[in-house]
């Protein structure tokens, strides 16, 4: 038994899945003629109550297509210091977008309105670059899955609101953020300018994440998608993936989530084991005491087949998802138990 908890992206389709993919209606969806991307595409915006929504091959291209769309070069983005689009996406957005970070301290990722108000340059200032936009990560990724309160969001949008800021959230586990906390899509569409959503990651399709905002913004996203060569041709075959995923696999997020906090409660007890972060979610960080080699934890775990990563010096991350099963979580649970430095 192979078990691999270093990331939700590691899941493979299910039959049914495939079985869908195999069987999805195609057409070239450069010229807009792909039925399934046209039907994902409606059903994902009504979702959300918002206009229109655009497939992309990536999270990565969705939050760059977003960040050209709100910003002009020399334009700053207020975000947190730990977010997707700052440091994992190979600088995008200084060389898509010639855009800068505002980098706030956030709390596990998460960023407050009065963080946020403070950290708008004057706009008569000129020696300063302008304020833009506003960047949201919903769950946090490096934050450890923590996500957000609405009201949070909402004082937020109303700092946007009252400074002309564009308001963008990363949603690639938005889905997560919902079923943790009893939310619905429509929340976040009555408040954002531009969402972006991943169905490669909890959802467990192989590919795919989605734009979505208002129409005229998602018909300029179409030239800019263009020009980041992500308009594919019969990609419903994908569209298809992210269609039964949605159909499917958003209210079993719950098992991945109570899954991760039973790991992060077993962690807890360890001796080897200095810290855990809070689990929200289906994300679990914690610390090993100083004189621990993450790495050591990583050798013995793979010594039985389990595949864990390191965030940092000391600090170790697990993620549950779909192809993570029950019969694995109780081998997982007892290596650890029995793990011994
Ligand atoms: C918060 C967040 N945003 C965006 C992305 C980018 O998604 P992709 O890997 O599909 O480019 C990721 C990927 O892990 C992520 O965690």
């Amino acid at each position: 038994m192979e078990i691999n908890l270093i990331s939700d992206t590691v899941t493979k389709p299910s039959p049914e899945m495939l079985q869908a993919m195999f069987t999805a209606k195609v057409g070239d969806d450069v010229f807009k003629q792909d039925p399934t991307v046209n039907d994902f595409e409606q059903k994902v915006a009504e979702l959300f109550s918002m206009e229109a929504a655009m497939f992309f091959p990536s999270g990565t291209m969705a939050n760059q297509t977003a960040i050209k769309l709100n910003t002009n070069p020399g334009d700053q983005i207020i975000c947190d210091k730990w977010s997707h689009i700052h440091l994992y996406e190979a600088g995008g957005a200084s060389f898509n977008s010639g855009v800068n970070f505002n980098l706030l301290d956030g709390n596990r990722g998460m960023i407050t309105a009065e963080q946020v108000k403070n950290g708008i340059n004057d706009p008569e200032f000129y020696h300063a670059p302008l304020s833009k936009m506003v960047s949201i990560e919903n769950t946090t990724n490096k934050g450890g899955g923590a996500c957000y309160e609405i009201g949070t969001l909402k004082e937020i949008k109303k700092v946007c609101q009252e400074h002309n800021l564009k308001y963008h959230l990363d949603g690639a586990r938005l889905w997560n953020a919902m079923i943790a906390k009893k939310q619905h899509p429509k929340q976040f569409g009555e408040l954002f300018d531009t969402i972006s959503v991943c169905f490669s990651k909890g959802l467990g399709a192989p590919i795919g994440s989605v734009l979505i905002s208002d129409a005229q913004t998602i018909k300029r996203a179409l030239r800019i998608r263009k020009m980041f060569g992500g308009n594919l041709r019969q990609s419903g075959y994908l569209a298809a993936a992210g269609l039964y995923a949605l159909q499917n696999n958003i209210s079993r997020l719950e098992e991945d989530h109570r899954r991760a906090k039973e790991l992060g409660a077993l962690l807890e007890t360890l001796p080897w084991v200095s810290k855990v972060e809070p689990v929200e979610t289906n994300i679990v960080i914690f610390s090993v005491l100083p004189h621990i080699e993450d790495k050591a934890v990583i050798e013995k775990l793979s010594q039985k087949n389990i595949a864990i990563s390191a965030m940092a010096k000391g600090t170790l991350r697990m993620v549950t998802h779909l192809d993570y099963k029950e019969v694995m979580h109780d081998y997982v649970k007892e290596a650890l138990e029995k793990l011994a430095f």
